[in-house]
């Protein structure tokens, strides 16, 4: 499978800007099976008041952007994650959702949300969920969703070959912890990060790129700069995702001592 993400800059608060933009990097690439956006890839990250939410959150599936990804996966025949501010009546949820040649498939609401996204979005209330691609089955989460390996876990465990994480990392941790995310549950992974400097009424982040796919043998397949605009692809067999032993004695799942582990 071909499977690859875009790492760009999005222009806060403007959804066509960051359309067109995608769309100008995904029409001139080769074709592909999935292609991972960054999160919140249509509004920018940096709010600091509900009326800039207002203005680029979109109801999901009819939103105007998750529309013009279906049309774009239509047109590449390849099946798109990307990060979405989602507005549901009055609240906010910082999302993603799963696209394809056949149009809408699903979404994940972010369980984790990270800092000061807890004063505009709700938290999802629905774990984590996998959809079945032409031969892989994915999964989705979004950025500091990495520090809870519970939620790579799940995945997992659901039986997710390919995890799909739209990102907008800060923290310089993310790249190298999925590595972990990688070998512990014998998974692909594909960050998808977002790079440049978004300020804001004297909030200021800067965003750390590097996004990257990782093999369930914790090899770094691909790996973006920290701070280019940048597609990539790798051809991946998902099917080494399916194999969770380690040696002659060692399976992953099997190996599991969940009589001990009452605490969690
Ligand atoms: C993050 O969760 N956007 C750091």
């Amino acid at each position: 499978m071909e499977v690859g993400f875009l790492q760009f800059q999005p222009e806060f608060c403007n959804v066509e800007v960051n359309q067109n933009k995608i769309f100008s990097f995904v029409e001139k690439a080769k074709g592909f099976d999935l292609l991972v956006l960054p999160e919140l890839a249509n509004s920018g990250y940096v709010f600091t008041k509900r009326s800039e939410l207002e203005k680029v959150a979109e109801t999901i599936p009819s939103g105007y952007f998750v529309e013009k990804l279906i049309e774009l996966a239509k047109q590449k025949d390849g099946f798109i994650i990307s990060g979405v501010c989602e507005k549901k009546e009055a609240v906010f949820f910082n999302s993603s959702v799963i696209v394809g040649p056949e149009g809408y498939i699903g979404k994940y609401r972010k369980i984790h949300l990270f800092d000061r996204e807890k004063l505009f979005f709700e938290p999802g209330l629905k774990t984590f969920e996998v959809f079945e691609i032409r031969e892989a089955k994915v999964g989705m989460m979004i950025c500091f969703d990495w520090i809870f390996p519970e939620s790579a876990r799940i995945l997992a465990l659901k039986g997710a070959e390919i995890i799909a994480h739209p990102a907008n990392l800060v923290l310089p941790y993310s790249q190298t912890a999925m590595l972990a995310r990688s070998i512990e549950n014998k998974v692909f992974t594909i960050t998808a990060n977002r790079i440049g400097k978004e300020e804001n009424s004297g909030i200021s982040l800067t965003f750390t790129g590097q996004s990257q796919i990782t093999s369930p043998e914790m090899e770094i397949l691909a790996q973006a700069s920290k701070n280019q605009e940048e597609i990539r692809f790798v051809d991946i067999d998902c099917k080494l995702a399916r194999n969770k032993w380690i040696n002659e004695r060692n399976n992953l799942f099997d190996d599991r001592r969940k009589e001990l582990y009452d605490v969690l």
